[in-house]
């Protein structure tokens, strides 16, 4: 998929347009309910590209999974949505999520936030091919 990604990006220089297609290309390659980017926005992440079910348009540096990604500046795995305290719902299909910070000279300028109606649906490898995917994205900013 970062094959596809790097040469899909390759004759574009506009950020949006670029996440937009980045967006398209994940969900079109897997079987996710809800594939999009959370942009930073001062002390706030905003709706960026995605593809899905509509989504909440502002999450707080304190809320939710992409909040903690943020804050952490680390990825996080989640299997079970329902277990994970503060999780915002925006849709309630999600079972489980994946969210991985984009770093851009150690500050994180956005999120990646994949979610999946199943439970326990990303595996470690997923998890290392999407922060590969992340690090390339964090390219384009
Ligand atoms: N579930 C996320 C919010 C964004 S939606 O999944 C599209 C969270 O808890 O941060």
């Amino acid at each position: 998929m970062l094959k596809m990604i790097n040469s899909l990006v390759a004759s574009e220089t506009n950020l949006i347009a670029n996440l937009a297609n980045i967006c398209a290309v994940i969900k079109e390659q897997t079987d996710l309910l809800w594939v999009g980017f959370y942009l930073v926005d001062g002390d706030e992440l905003v709706l960026g590209p995605f593809q899905g079910p509509l989504a909440c348009t502002r999450i707080s540096f304190h809320a939710g999974v992409c909040g903690k990604a943020w804050r952490e500046q680390k990825t996080q795995l989640i299997n079970n949505v329902h277990e994970f305290s503060g999780h915002i719902a925006c849709s309630t299909k999600t079972n489980s999520e994946l969210v991985i910070p984009i770093i851009k000279n150690d500050k994180v300028v956005g999120v990646l936030d994949l979610d999946s109606e199943k439970l326990n649906a990303f595996t470690l490898d997923d998890q290392a091919c999407f922060e590969e995917i992340s690090q390339f994205i964090a390219t384009l900013f």
